[in-house]
């Protein structure tokens, strides 16, 4: 595990983009896992301006979205795929043939998660998977639970998640209660991880993800086993 720390949001941002940008300069065609939420704004922003200024390029690229919530449709304001259109994809040169999502929307969610898992397995699994971490230490939406879901699937929404995301959606009853999201074996198999985190509020299960025991608990303490895993964070961690 590689730790790299930036001053601030601002410069987490900046320093996640440049990270992306070298791995698209390499390999254009690169199979990118991409998260939403706060933490990676300033990246998709800074990412879009290299494009803008014709330093890299995602005209090849291929990406799969971790997670949709269930029940939403894609023009929804608080979907992911609104939300992934608002700050990316419509932003820089990525075909839309190259976009994937999983959809909160169908009536047959089960089918909808093995279309998902397939899709992934076709263009031989993702190179460079980009998370946030959940309050909880949820990746995607896996959340503390008894047991780990390998493969995309629909999962419960935890009283914390539902609690930290009604900051987006005008009360509590109106955040979704559910979600489709890749599984931490998904995750687990992409061949390099970058792990964004920002802000004090993150400080605890940061600690605990990264040197805490490996459980269930924590989702995101499994990245430890991870053999190509960087860490980006503002938060400065105390040396004992
Ligand atoms: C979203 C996702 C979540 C977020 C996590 C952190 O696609 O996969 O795991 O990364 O909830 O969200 P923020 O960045 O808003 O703190």
């Amino acid at each position: 595990m590689e730790i790299i720390y930036a001053q601030d949001n601002l410069n987490l941002g900046q320093m996640a983009a440049r990270w992306v940008a070298r791995e698209i300069l390499v390999c254009p065609n690169l199979v990118l896992g991409l998260p939403t939420g706060s933490t990676p704004i300033g990246m998709y922003h800074y990412l879009t301006r290299l494009v803008q200024e014709g330093i890299i390029s995602f005209a090849q690229a291929r990406t799969f979205n971790l997670d949709e919530y269930v029940g939403l449709t894609a023009d929804h304001p608080q979907s992911y795929a609104f939300f992934m259109r608002e700050h990316f994809w419509s932003k820089v040169d990525l075909p839309n043939v190259n976009v994937n999502i999983p959809r909160g929307d169908v009536s047959n969610l089960a089918v909808e998660c093995l279309r998902y898992d397939d899709a992934i397995q076709k263009v031989g699994g993702i190179d460079v998977q980009i998370l946030g971490l959940g309050p909880n230490g949820h990746i995607g939406f896996n959340e503390p639970s008894h047991n780990m879901e390998v493969h995309t699937h629909v999962v419960d929404l935890t009283a914390a998640t539902i609690q930290a995301n009604t900051r987006f959606f005008p009360d509590s009853d109106a955040v979704p209660r559910q979600a489709v999201t890749m599984g931490v074996g998904n995750i687990m198999q992409a061949r390099k991880i970058l792990l964004l985190v920002s802000g004090e509020s993150k400080r605890d299960i940061l600690a605990k993800t990264i040197n805490g025991p490996v459980s269930t608990e924590v989702p995101s303490s499994i990245l430890q086993l991870h053999a190509d895993l960087t860490v980006l964070t503002d938060i400065k961690l105390r040396v004992h």
